[in-house]
């Protein structure tokens, strides 16, 4: 832990990839900043979480000197598989698009952000509890919080909440002055690590009668695996033997052939829902990444949300230290929230195309699903469309 500085100019409450990578972007533009961070490194760096870097991300983590290892170590997809029942189809995103994904673990982009911090001495002051805020409407707020039983304060210009979806950077805002946008699909994903080959070079999103499956991976001999479950479902509920017979009866039948099982390594139940607060501003506090907007994880976004905010933070707060104009501070929430919904769009449709909703039993709603998978499947348009999606669409 760094020595806890008295003030600065931007004070990021929250030490994942949103505040991680904006402290850089900051750094690399002059502007000072700190972070707290509520868990120990140890922990930030331990979190298992998913890997698809859009295209344009990885250019700004290249643009920012921090690609080494995930050019090197990383995977290029160049399309995805879907398949519905014993059909598949390729999704051709560089023949369609031009453009490609990479698939490097989240845990492995936030290793490299702290490096990067180490060597730019950007302080991170880990173990920061009860943070808390004052003077957000002034010009000079002041941040509290705990560590090791002792209080500290820092002054700062400019507070950037980066705390994800259970920090409290949000409740910083008068409830009058929000307002949130919420859907929880009546579902959950059981997730699966294992140290297995992948099924597949490639991604496989599969949509079958008894519901959703993801084929992902990490590395040539790490799998990651998700099958669609109730709502209310625990880890009790899939032992390693029901979770593999599961994805395997959920994938055409050539390509469950292939599947190799092993002991898993992490287990875990995911909620699925997307959340979106607006305005992302208020006064001297600007909010990014998860903090702002949950998105499910079907379309691969979260990560590529919280790198997009804040390259517009950063460009916002470094116009504003260069020549004094607040314009971009100004239109960060409308610039932001105009991606964040485009990417909540895609991650419904995803989801909405590829899970089985309970009481789905309207006929019309299933033909309709089906019909939509169909049109995916025989029209090129529409598989532009989903790749164009998918890759990221432009900052
Ligand atoms: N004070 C300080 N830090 C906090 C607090 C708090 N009160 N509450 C939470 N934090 C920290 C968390 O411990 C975490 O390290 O804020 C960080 C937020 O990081 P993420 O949850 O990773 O969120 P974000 O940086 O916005 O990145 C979004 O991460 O969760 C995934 O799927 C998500 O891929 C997306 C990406
Ligand atoms: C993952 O690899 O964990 C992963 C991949 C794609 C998704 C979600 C998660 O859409």
């Amino acid at each position: 832990m760094s020595e806890i500085p008295r003030q600065t100019r931007v004070l990021i409450i929250g030490g994942g990839p949103a505040g991680s990578l904006l402290a850089l972007l900051l750094h690399q533009q002059g502007v000072e900043s700190v972070i707290l961070e509520l868990r120990t490194r140890e922990h930030v760096l331990e979190r298992v979480r998913a890997g698809v870097i859009e295209h344009g991300s990885a250019e700004i983590i290249r643009a920012a000197g921090l690609a080494g290892r995930m050019d090197s170590e990383g995977f290029v997809h160049e399309g995805v598989q879907v398949a519905h029942g014993e059909k598949m189809i390729r999704i051709d995103f560089e023949g369609l698009t031009g453009k490609h994904v990479t698939i490097y673990g989240q845990t492995e982009l936030q290793r490299d952000l702290y490096d990067a911090l180490d060597t730019a001495c950007i302080p991170l002051i880990d173990e920061a509890e009860g943070v808390r805020v004052e003077g957000i409407e002034s010009d000079a707020p002041v941040v509290s919080f705990e560590r090791g039983g002792t209080t500290s304060q820092i002054q700062c210009d400019f507070i950037a909440g980066c705390d994800g979806a259970h920090g409290v950077s949000n409740d910083f805002i008068p409830p009058g002055l929000q307002r949130t946008f919420e859907r929880m699909y009546p579902f959950c994903w059981v997730g699966l690590l294992s140290e297995t080959r992948p099924i597949s070079d490639e991604l496989i999103y599969a949509r079958h009668e008894r519901g959703f499956a993801l084929c992902s991976m990490r590395n040539e001999s790490r799998s990651r695996y998700y099958v669609q479950g109730p709502a209310d479902t625990t880890l009790d509920d899939w032992p390693d033997d029901r979770f593999w017979s599961e994805l395997a009866a959920r994938l055409p039948t050539a390509t469950s052939a292939s599947l190799v099982t092993g002991p898993s390594i992490e287990k875990i139940v995911t909620p699925l829902r997307s959340w979106v607060s607006e305005p992302l501003r208020h006064g001297r506090l600007f909010l990014a990444g998860d903090t702002a907007h949950v998105v499910p994880p079907t379309g691969a976004k979260g990560l590529n949300l919280a790198i997009s905010d804040v390259v517009y933070l950063s460009e916002a707060l470094a116009g504003f230290y260069r020549n004094g104009s607040s314009t971009g501070l100004d239109g960060y929430s409308d610039h932001a929230l105009a991606r964040v919904w485009k990417a909540v769009r895609f991650s419904w449709w995803m989801t909405n195309m590829l899970h089985v909703f309970p009481g789905m039993s309207d006929d019309f709603e299933r033909r309709l699903q089906t019909t939509e998978l169909d049109y995916l499947f025989g029209s090129e348009n529409a598989q532009r469309a989903m790749a164009e999606n998918y890759v990221g669409l432009p900052l």
